[in-house]
């Protein structure tokens, strides 16, 4: 029994020294049981001070473990399963994934009734939307996957970037079960995680590869050369191109219940695409940068050239109105798209000359679930002899399976955080990230007009990788 004793007290103490031990899942485990029965667990970690492998400006670094450290050294086991969550805007997700590629659950409780009552997502209702069903959420997650929080090897949550209302109800909801059930948990990039989803689709996915992230709120072309390290080639200058589809479909009265994006993808099938003349934008910059805006303004002048009332729903307007929405719906696609495929074209040349091995375009995030777009861009990825990937619909809007995927990419490489204490200190300030750049700029693709929007921002995931590794 003596011999018993000190071997677990040697296994919880050098366990506990996260920085300098490469742990395995089999290890955590046995850390979680034994801490578990050997100390209260809001004693662990007391009074040790981690520096975090993704430091953060907001951080406080004192006794008050909000934030620790990482170990840094790859964990090989390959018998992982980590519980993803997902509350950056307004889906709440939740998902369970084996490393081995398999995904054991997945959930997805979306806010269609509140994007149709406010005709947009508002902070305040979503983290009120998000704290109603994530318990549940998570809790089916797991009865789906047929696991209880002890099978588990990690919780990945996304801290960033995001509505920072949201993210703290996903954040909250990870640290606590990770803190009951002594799990480690993976903060993850919303973005990244877009893009690795990808490697869970196509397991012969390597780095490097180009990819094209659109969604409501960012449009990036990032090289992507390494877990955690990203070369931003271009981006846009102001909304993206799922923002300029949630409101093109707002102002033409379509039923928001399924995306905007989703509604203008179908009505457009009805439409001539070539019937409004919208211009392409930024046509004049030779980078890989994007703006939907102009083109945004564009459509709402056609739509009150051709007096249509957005106010009227579609299914209640006359068929000659119908047509006209159809026409609109459809052009502005096409040149939305079309916008796209010119940057990507570009990107394709500039990612060669970096990087001349790569030869695969990822195409992801919830606008890259339209079928058009990923017909346009298997063209422009077949003149350029690469590969398209885009990962099925379900993985290309929000969901948990990204997050926990990232989780398990990360963990396997010893980046993750150890289990937070059970009672959280009151000066704990829990690490959100809102604005967080994925890469750094591409020098050719730097745009003046967006250097001077990104003063306040978390410094990208891309350079704080780079800082861990010095
Ligand atoms: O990645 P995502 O689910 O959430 C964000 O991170 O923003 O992307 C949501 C965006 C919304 O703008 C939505 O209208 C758009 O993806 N989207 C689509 C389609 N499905 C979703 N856009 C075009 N066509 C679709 N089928
Ligand atoms: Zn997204």
């Amino acid at each position: 029994m003596a011999s018993l004793a000190s071997t677990l007290s040697c296994t919880i103490s050098r366990l506990n020294l996260f920085a300098e031990l490469s742990l395995n899942h089999h290890s955590i485990r046995i850390y979680r049981t034994l801490s578990s029965k050997l100390r209260p667990m809001n004693s662990l970690y007391h009074r040790r001070v981690f520096k975090s492998s993704f430091p953060s400006t907001t951080i406080k670094s004192t006794t008050s473990n909000c934030s620790k450290n990482t170990s840094l050294k790859p964990v090989y086991d390959d018998n992982l399963v980590v519980l993803g969550i997902e509350t950056s805007c307004d889906d709440t997700a939740a998902a369970v994934v084996r490393s081995n590629g398999e995904i054991l659950s997945q959930v997805v409780s979306s806010q269609a009734d509140l994007l149709v009552k406010y005709g947009g997502v508002a902070p305040k209702m979503a983290e009120e939307a998000h704290s109603q069903v994530i318990d549940q959420v998570v809790q089916d997650a797991l009865d789906k996957a047929n696991l209880t929080e002890a099978d588990l090897s990690a919780v990945a949550v996304t801290i960033g970037p995001g509505l920072s209302l949201c993210l703290r109800v996903g954040v909250q909801k990870a640290r606590k079960v990770a803190a009951i059930h002594q799990l480690p948990i993976v903060n993850v990039h919303h973005m990244e995680a877009h893009a690795l989803v990808a490697r869970l689709c196509e397991r012969d996915l390597q780095f490097p590869f180009l990819a094209l992230l659109i969604s409501g709120g960012h449009n990036l072309l990032v090289l992507a050369r390494d877990l955690g390290d990203y070369l931003q080639l271009g981006t846009t200058i102001d909304d993206a191109i799922g923002e300029a589809y949630d409101k093109s479909a707002k102002w033409l009265g379509l039923d928001l219940r399924r995306s905007g994006g989703a509604a203008i993808e179908e009505l457009a099938q009805r439409g001539d695409s070539h019937s409004v003349k919208f211009s392409v934008p930024m046509k004049q910059h030779k980078d890989c940068n994007f703006s939907y805006a102009g083109l945004k303004t564009q459509v709402k002048l056609a739509i009150e050239s051709k007096n249509i009332d957005g106010g009227v729903p579609f299914s209640s307007a006359s068929i000659e109105d119908q047509g006209q929405r159809a026409d609109i719906a459809a052009s502005f696609q096409r040149v939305a798209v079309l916008h796209l495929e010119e940057r990507c074209e570009r990107a394709v040349q500039w990612a060669l000359e970096i990087e001349p091995s790569i030869k695969h375009l990822v195409v992801s995030g919830g606008v890259a679930s339209n079928q058009y777009v990923r017909a346009r861009l298997h063209e422009v990825v077949g003149r350029n002899s690469l590969q398209l990937i885009c990962p099925p619909p379900s993985l290309c809007t929000d969901n948990g399976v990204m997050i926990a995927w990232t989780g398990i990419e990360n963990f396997r490489l010893g980046r993750f955080d150890p289990p937070p204490p059970v009672i959280e200190p009151e000066d704990c300030q829990i690490d959100l990230r809102p604005r967080w750049p994925l890469g750094e700029e591409y020098g050719k693709g730097r745009s003046v007009a967006r250097s001077m929007k990104t003063a306040r921002i978390h410094p990208s995931l891309t350079s704080l990788t780079q800082h861990q590794r010095q």
